[in-house]
């Protein structure tokens, strides 16, 4: 019988069971009607300290862990990286271990280079959260989808989930695909050719399908997860113009269509609207990106506790 998650490090979620991924998802669960209280705080972390270190742009996931934390009553605080000492030419470990000396209980983190959670890992004595490494993984925006998709169908297991768009980029693909095959739901990629990767043919026997094309993802899918087109991550012509992969691969009516009728969209944020989702899909009773939103607290909650050695729910 596979344990709950009892980790200091959220690393990814490769490495996690589902035991470890439900465990996670169930103790968020309990974390949830905390922010629907008028004095949204409870003593869960009091005396923890969180430092929020984030190396690249974010508003959903560094908001989210800093009101997660201060829910819990931890001490949550943001290091400004260009107003830090690695403008000074400190190097990134030598700044992890300096922050490490002042005794934190968590230190998030997110940067342009996989492995880099990783690295800190090993070197400090907070757990490590990852919150988006490269093209690797993004944990908790995964978790966050899973309880999405849990909140509003009541499982996983067995749901046909497309995820659409650039996919080679993605670090919210690939914690996806693990997090959606681990727990029995049948995965189908689509996007052009140049942003779908072939080392996924691994894992093709957990439950992965590469789709020859965006319809044939989108037919009959209870969950249609948009992409981002990742401009930043792309340093050559992976399409012709953005009007074109509009065109071919964005989400429109006509194309969510082909999904059950009750089929649910997701986005991670942030959408570029017109692009790969039309405005009014977006902003349709059948797109729940908001709501991917809100469930990150809970789960970033639950993330922090666990990690900083609370014990796990089970229901
Ligand atoms: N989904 C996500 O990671 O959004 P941010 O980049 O705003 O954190």
């Amino acid at each position: 019988m596979d344990k709950p998650f009892r980790r200091r490090d959220l690393l990814g979620i490769r490495d996690l069971s589902p035991a470890e991924i439900t465990g996670i998802l169930d103790t968020a669960e309990t974390f949830r009607e905390i922010s629907n209280r008028e004095v949204k705080k409870v003593p869960a972390l009091r005396g923890k300290t969180v430092i929020n270190l984030f190396f690249e742009s974010s508003t959903r996931t560094r908001t989210s862990f800093e009101i997660a934390a201060k829910r819990l009553s931890a001490d949550a605080l943001n290091i400004s990286v260009s107003a830090s000492s690695l403008s000074k030419g400190e190097t990134l470990l030598d700044t992890a271990m300096n922050l490490d000396a002042m005794a934190p209980d968590c230190i998030v983190v997110r940067h342009s280079s996989a492995g880099v959670p990783h690295q800190l890992a090993k070197v400090s004595k907070a757990a490590i959260v990852n919150a988006g490494d490269g093209a690797n993984e993004h944990p908790t925006q995964a978790l966050l989808d899973a309880m999405t998709i849990r909140e509003h169908k009541g499982k996983v297991e067995g749901l046909e989930i497309a995820i659409v768009g650039d996919i080679l980029h993605s670090r919210v693909a690939r914690s996806n695909i693990h997090l959606m095959t681990k727990l029995g739901a049948k995965v189908r990629v689509a996007g052009p050719g140049t942003l779908v990767p072939l080392d996924f043919q691994h894992l093709v026997e957990n439950g992965l399908t590469v789709s020859p094309n965006v319809e044939e993802a989108i037919r009959n899918a209870d969950v249609v997860m948009i992409l981002r087109i990742q401009r930043e991550r792309q340093d050559s012509a992976y399409f012709p113009t953005l009007r074109e992969y509009s065109i071919h691969y964005g989400l429109t009516n006509e194309r969510l269509d082909l999904a059950k009728k009750d089929g649910i969209v997701l986005h991670p944020g942030p959408m570029n609207r017109g692009i790969e989702i039309a405005s009014d899909v977006a902003d349709s009773s059948r797109s729940l990106i908001l709501d991917q939103v809100k469930y990150g607290v809970a789960v970033r909650m639950a993330v922090l506790y666990l990690s900083t050695g609370g014990s796990p729910t089970n229901n």
